[in-house]
């Protein structure tokens, strides 16, 4: 496992994300399936450490849990009644598993002990306990009081008088309550005897419950009802909302590093309150687009981003990404009314502190609120050491935006981020990790340029070109007609390509030298042509984009698969000198070779790459004209570094 992530300076993001399912869904719905009757396909559930303990956890209670596919599951619901009357389960850290299966473990009849790792041991659970001890529930603690480790016995429960909840600590114990106490068939009343906070996440709870058919009716946020005689039932199919709390680091890359950043997957009809998130980044100046399922964000128009003073108990997760976006405002933030980050993964007010002062900032730390303000010259101090994570997925992905003010960051245990997003730090570098892009016609050397500059800045290679070769070869011997679009699409979809020690593998034979005979050129400027293929080859080729950097070479880099990259090239030379290259070329490797031919045929394939409709061979406005004519490979190294470390790479 990595110790730290070093992360380099970083000027800039844009890019699209596609969001992993969330957390919060993901888990709610889990139980859910598991205490309704029927059977539930729950997709695109989030695939991290703390779903996988919900699913481990329900599968040793005897819960029927079937893997169906990429992150799509089958529960066998159980309608409460546990089939394994005892179990040792271990919950990890994981909050959202714990809190509401202990509560319906605890009305099931059964023994059973609930374990996690130390920290889970220091997480308050004896709101929760109290409450449902007030029913008859027979809960011991194992260790200290107020604590897990826990004992639950079987009990009878007996609801007759409401049940007084505090709310002031995690949201959690009454979202554990109402969905487990469903389950007693009578009718319950929960009063809250302090103040719900984190309500947002309460109304998660209150939707899925009603997908699965129990209806709870709400007197404000003081007192829940369920009417008696209600039961879960499978809705069928269930897909999983992207997770908005991850949403925040991205929108706040694309607030920060100019944008645009979209994030897919969650959008203005979302469940969860952690997409307002985006309000307040508006409120801080960025400018935000909303979608059914998407969201974008960009930097303001003009100027930093402005200081903020919010309350901002409705999204406390997300909160977390505002301390850090406060490093790149205007004045002193305020974020008040977050004390619940005190009892989270670490004491999240304390750490955010001491972790946001190793960038120079001046941080005021209360119980319930932060103030983050930046020295007068609002530039970011490089950091002496690496940023702590505390084992909080979310210390991790928050200090990666601010390698976003130029400063180099260093976050040591990164794989904590496996929590909720194990894919994060891809994510991330898709669409902050600088990318250089090169363009430019036939055989003006852009390749071998591209090569070079690559490893001379230590950066990831995509010959983009490559790409379009395989999907030829690869369509070629599928027997696919090469106009043939969604056949070849769907080649270039799968396509079973392993780039590694500078050869290029289609399954496991080596094709390095077959993609580069004449059929295979001739054939891949064919499949360049069909617009499917292209966008098949998206996000593929977008994948590359990684720490610490990418030179991409291939004629829609800079315009279509990288348009934020920082350096854009367009690199030519005339047709006489790009025929005399290819000339030496060929007669080096002993092949038979025409100097007038040769020519003739790159003019024709020049006007053919510019007139055509899809990716012509165009350069971009904001690309920079490297003229190689009269240079050699060395030159155009040169004048290509030049410009790329002109613009602070
Ligand atoms: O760079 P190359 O010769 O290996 O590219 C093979 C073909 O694919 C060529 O016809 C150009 C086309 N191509 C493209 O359309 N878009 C890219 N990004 C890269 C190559």
């Amino acid at each position: 496992m990595m110790e730290n992530l070093k992360l380099p300076p970083l000027a800039k993001a844009s890019g699209i994300v596609r969001l992993p399912g969330s957390k919060s869904i993901s888990n709610r719905m889990l139980l859910l399936a598991a205490l309704a009757e029927g059977r539930t396909e729950i997709r695109d559930l989030l695939d991290s450490d703390d779903t996988r303990v919900m699913l481990t956890a329900l599968a040793k209670v005897g819960v029927g849990v079937t893997a169906i596919g990429c992150n799509a599951y089958a529960i066998e619901g159980c309608c409460g009644q546990f089939p394994m009357r005892e179990a040792d389960l271990f919950m990890g850290n994981a909050g959202t598993a714990i809190r509401p299966l202990t509560a319906a473990l605890a009305l099931s009849g059964g023994h059973y002990r609930l374990s996690g790792v130390a920290r889970m041991h220091e997480r308050p659970i004896g709101d929760l306990i109290d409450g449902l001890r007030q029913i008859g529930a027979d809960i011991r603690y194992a260790g200290n009081e107020g604590f897990p480790p826990l004992e639950i016995h079987p009990a009878h429960v007996e609801l007759s008088d409401p049940i007084r909840l505090r709310g002031d600590v995690s949201s959690q114990f009454l979202t554990a309550l109402l969905m487990a106490l469903p389950l007693t068939g009578q009718r319950v009343v929960i009063e809250m005897s302090t103040e719900l906070i984190s309500k947002p996440y309460v109304e998660i709870t209150l939707n899925l419950m009603a997908r699965f058919g129990v209806a709870v009716e709400r007197e404000g946020w003081e007192r829940f009802v369920i009417e008696g005689g209600q039961r879960y039932h499978s809705p069928g199919v269930l897909h999983v909302e992207g997770d908005a709390s991850a949403a925040s680091y991205f929108l706040a890359a694309g607030a920060i590093g100019g944008g645009p950043v979209r994030v897919e997957g969650v959008g203005w009809a979302s469940i969860q309150g952690d997409v307002k998130f985006a309000d307040a980044l508006a409120a801080m100046g960025a400018r935000i687009e909303w979608g059914d399922n998407h969201i974008e964000a960009r930097g303001p128009a003009s100027g930093r981003l402005k200081a903020f003073d919010l309350d901002l108990n409705y999204i406390p997760d997300a909160a977390m990404t505002l301390a850090v976006a406060a490093l790149f405002s205007d004045g002193r933030c305020v974020l008040r009314n977050i004390a619940s980050w005190r009892v989270k993964e670490t004491d999240r007010i304390a750490a955010m502190a001491t972790e946001l002062r190793k960038f120079g900032a001046t941080v005021e730390e209360g119980r319930d609120y932060l103030t983050v303000s930046l020295p007068p010259s609002s530039v970011l101090c490089p950091p002496s050491s690496g940023i702590d994570t505390y084992d909080d997925h979310r210390m991790a992905m928050c200090f990666s935006l601010a390698a976003l003010g130029g400063v180099a960051v260093t976050i040591n245990d990164p794989a904590c981020v496996n929590k909720t997003f194990p894919g994060y730090f891809d994510a991330f570098a898709e669409i902050v990790a600088p990318v250089i892009a090169i363009d430019g016609p036939s055989a003006s050397g852009k390749g071998t340029v591209a090569e070079r500059v690559a490893t001379a800045f230590g950066y990831h290679y995509l010959d983009s070109g490559s790409l379009y070769r395989l999907t030829a070869l690869a369509g070629l011997r599928a027997g696919k007609a090469l106009d043939d679009e969604t056949g070849l699409a769907a080649v270039a979809t799968s396509l079973p390509a392993r780039f590694s020690g500078g050869r290029i593998h289609l399954d496991e034979a080596d094709v390095t030298d077959a993609i580069r005979t004449e059929e295979i050129s001739v054939g891949a400027s064919k499949v360049a042509a069909l617009p499917a293929v292209r966008a098949a080859l998206l996000d593929r080729q977008r994948a590359y984009r990684r720490f610490p950097g990418l030179v991409a070479d291939g004629r829609d880099m800079a315009s279509v698969v990288f348009p934020g990259a920082v350096t854009k090239v367009f690199l030519t030379a005339s047709a006489e000198a790009r025929a005399e290259r290819r000339y030496k070329q060929l007669i080096a490797k002993g092949m038979p070779a025409n100097m007038h031919a040769l020519l003739q045929d790159l003019q024709e394939r020049d006007a053919r790459d510019a007139q055509r409709s899809v990716a012509p061979l165009r350069q971009c406005d904001d690309a920079e004209l490297v003229d190689t004519t009269e240079m050699d490979i060395e030159a155009a190294v040169a004048a290509v570094m030049a410009i790329a470390k002109r613009q602070g790479l």
